[in-house]
């Protein structure tokens, strides 16, 4: 990679700024001050410095998505447009990858990272990470469907869903439809579609607000994305 394009990538500042300071000596690469932008450095092994100091070459990238319906949560596919499609080739970088699934046709949060610890420890079954949903379901939600999802839902086939919160937002009598919000701490394959359809309802829409301690920024447009704020990272690291 250009060692310009890497340094504005990781936020020493705009290409034109990083011109600048290789203009005024500044930026050092393998002990020897550089005058082009252009040299190609090796991410695994070379040694860059910025005024004399040694900066790390590891990148972290920690994006949040808001996942549009018609994409799919991978990293490739040969037929249909992944998450990673979204992407700038800027934030593009090696390993980026959904941490978890969204299904094609629900929308909302959705964080990719390169930092595989971190996805781990959000997915793991025993850290029960609450991920919460807002939901349109044919049908009327009543109390009762509410605490059938507090006791937690048990499939014909034996599957077992740990307890849900699920809340009425609104009732739509006319439509015979529900919007609810629901938050589950597992992440099993359709898990809430399952939950909805074992109790004889359909989810029409599904749109993921949270994962954690951290909330869809809800001026991204669908499809849109931004880099996680360092508190944000933090804050997903250290309490979850
Ligand atoms: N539950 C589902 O059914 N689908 C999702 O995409 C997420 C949770």
């Amino acid at each position: 990679m250009r060692i310009d394009k890497y340094l504005s990538n990781a936020n020493f500042g705009s290409r034109s700024e990083i011109k600048k300071m290789i203009k005024q000596n500044m930026i050092e690469l393998n002990g020897k001050i550089i005058k082009n932008g252009k040299e190609q450095i090796d991410l695994t092994k070379d040694i860059v410095k910025v005024n004399g100091k040694k900066i790390s070459l590891e990148t972290k990238r920690y994006l949040m998505l808001n996942k549009p319906q018609g994409v799919i949560s991978a990293t490739k596919d040969s037929s249909q447009p992944t998450v990673i499609d979204l992407i700038s080739s800027k934030d593009k970088i090696k390993d980026l990858a959904p941490v978890g699934r969204l299904d094609k046709d629900t929308t909302g949060l959705l964080l990719l990272t390169n930092d595989g610890k971190l996805a781990h420890e959000l997915l793991a079954p025993k850290k029960h990470v609450i991920k919460t949903y807002h939901a349109l379901v044919s049908g009327i939600v009543d109390d009762s469907l509410i605490e059938r999802f507090k006791n937690g839902i048990t499939l014909k086939d034996g599957t077992n869903f740990k307890p849900a919160k699920l809340k009425i937002l609104s009732i739509n009598k006319e439509n015979n439809t529900s919007k609810v919000s629901i938050s589950i701490s597992e992440g099993k394959y359709h898990q809430i579609k399952r939950m909805f359809k074992a109790n004889q309802m359909t989810v029409l829409t599904l749109h993921r607000l949270s994962m954690g301690s951290l909330f869809l920024d809800n001026s991204l447009q669908p499809g849109a994305y931004r880099r996680l704020s360092s508190q944000e990272i933090n804050i997903l690291k250290n309490k979850k």
